[in-house]
């Protein structure tokens, strides 16, 4: 599929400061203090995935009634799709903490420069299409944020819209996609199992005329809780081997009751802050099925864990940490966004571990702080051969040296998106003295109350403006 500029949606003129913009849900100061050296121990409690809730946001814009989301977390990602559905007509009510109800009844157009100036910090507004093109057969994309983690472009979901019958146009305020003649089932194959992508063809599909074929699907857990609230909705969704997913059109879709899946990728950064530190924290609500990958590493690399009824304990058990070979892929492989917070875990494992970035091209920007810590890891942009790879190669991967163990000291650095400033913040907390991290806003995008949990976790540190 060719790429244009527009379709690669990257807007360098947007700044990371215009992404973490303060809205409601983020902490009043923007720089957190750390002063490092303390094992982390206690107990955390983990809610709902970001990467559902955003989603399942979006899909109560198909029912004829409204919606009822619960275990939503408070973060920023959820407040951009918040404000956009109410921009669009969709009363967002909170009855109690963690619930949202969504009642579509009311949908109306929005303006480029509304989207635009809500749309913020979030990658969501893509996921819109396929609702809004049912609803009122226009959508609207203005420039997409998201984390910095590579061009991410949006070429597969504008092709997949095409499939479907939408017709694209491009101008200077972002991309029109209208569906003159409504949307019908088509035969769709992905180049890549994008998560962004198979979402947007299974909430284009469910109310298209017809049956969609869709191969090379995205198969994550969060993209299975989709489909559970799709077929509450009405929907008739069924999965094949081989990633692939059939989807049968039908008219009209009724509003769901649902409690998102765990936030895994909250939980395993909790993991590794655990391991990292040489502490101890039990995750309230996490579970094994979902992070059976990422558990299997953390005991290879020497990290304990204990499965409950209600949630995992992380420790570390004393003794060494050992070095790790890991690849990123998607599920049901080792996640991108776990990668960031295991690499500050093996600066303390003895050894040379090799950590391959094979889903997004520029996912070790955080690594240049990491170093001036006193970690040894050296990016090699272009991967590097291995004999023991699982991940076919892919054209934009790289690969990260980590050599320990080293001791990390105290340093100042700028969040440089979600993942890679969660890892700085636990490389803040098991280094010796303090460190100063600016840019905290955007670590409200996807950790909730994180700093809550940081000092019931026994942190020392404290926020400035
Ligand atoms: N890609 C394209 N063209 C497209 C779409 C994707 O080339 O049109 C490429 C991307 O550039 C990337 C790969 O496909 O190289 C995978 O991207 P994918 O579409 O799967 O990612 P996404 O949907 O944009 C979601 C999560 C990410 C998570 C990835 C991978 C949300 C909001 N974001 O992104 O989460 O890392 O899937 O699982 O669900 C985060 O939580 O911090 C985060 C970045």
């Amino acid at each position: 599929m060719a790429q244009t500029s527009v379709e690669s949606a990257h807007d360098a003129s947007r700044t990371a400061a215009q992404d973490a913009a303060p809205t409601p849900e983020t902490p009043s100061g923007d720089t957190l203090v750390i002063r490092g050296g303390k094992p982390l121990r206690g107990r955390v409690d983990v809610r709902g995935a970001k990467n559902l809730a955003t989603k399942a946001m979006v899909a109560a814009l198909l029912g004829d009634g409204p919606s009822i989301l619960q275990d939503v977390p408070q973060i920023s990602d959820v407040g951009v799709v918040r404000r956009m559905l109410d921009a669009y007509g969709v009363a967002v009510t909170s009855p109690e903490e963690g619930v949202l109800v969504l009642d579509p009844k009311n949908v109306e157009r929005a303006h480029f420069a509304q989207i635009d100036a809500l749309a913020g910090s979030s990658r969501i507004p893509i996921l819109f299409c396929g609702p809004l093109l049912h609803r009122l057969g226009e959508a609207l994309i203005p420039d997409l944020g998201g984390c910095r983690i590579g061009d991410r472009p949006i070429d597969f979901h504008l092709d997949a819209l095409r499939a479907f019958g939408a017709v694209v146009d491009k101008s200077y305020e972002g991309i029109r996609i209208t569906a003159p003649h409504g949307l019908t089932g088509a035969n769709i194959e992905l180049p890549y199992p994008s998560v962004g992508a198979t979402e947007q063809v299974l909430l284009s599909a469910v109310k298209a005329r017809g049956v969609t074929e869709l191969k090379n699907a995205a198969i994550e857990p969060e993209i299975m809780d989709l489909i559970a609230i799709l077929q509450k909705m009405g929907a008739i969704i069924w999965t094949e081997p081989n990633r692939t997913i059939f989807i049968e059109g039908v008219e009209r879709l009724s509003g769901y009751t649902h409690r998102s899946i765990f936030d895994r990728n909250e939980a395993a950064s909790w993991a590794s802050a655990a391991l990292a530190t040489g502490g101890d924290i039990f995750v309230k609500g996490a579970k094994q099925l979902e992070l059976l990958t990422f558990l299997n590493v953390f005991r290879k690399v020497g990290g304990a864990f204990d499965v409950q009824e209600d949630g995992i304990r992380f420790w570390h058990p004393g003794g060494t940490l050992r070095a790790a070979q890991v690849e990123t892929d998607v599920h049901p492989g080792f996640m991108t966004d776990w990668q960031q917070p295991l690499i500050v875990a093996l600066t303390q494992a003895v050894g040379t571990s090799i950590v391959h970035e094979t889903v997004y091209e520029n996912r070790f920007g955080f690594i240049d702080a990491l170093v001036e810590m006193g970690a040894d890891i050296v990016v090699h942009e272009d991967g590097l051969e291995s004999v023991t790879r699982r991940v076919p190669r892919r054209k934009l991967e790289q690969a990260a040296v980590v050599t320990g163990p080293t001791k990390l000291h105290g340093a100042n650095m700028e969040i440089p998106d979600l993942r890679g400033g969660f890892s700085h913040i636990i490389a803040a907390l098991t280094a010796e003295g303090e460190s100063r991290l600016t840019n905290l806003s955007l670590i409200n995008r996807g950790y909730e109350h994180f700093a809550e949990k940081l000092r019931d976790l026994g942190a020392d540190f404290s926020i400035e403006d």
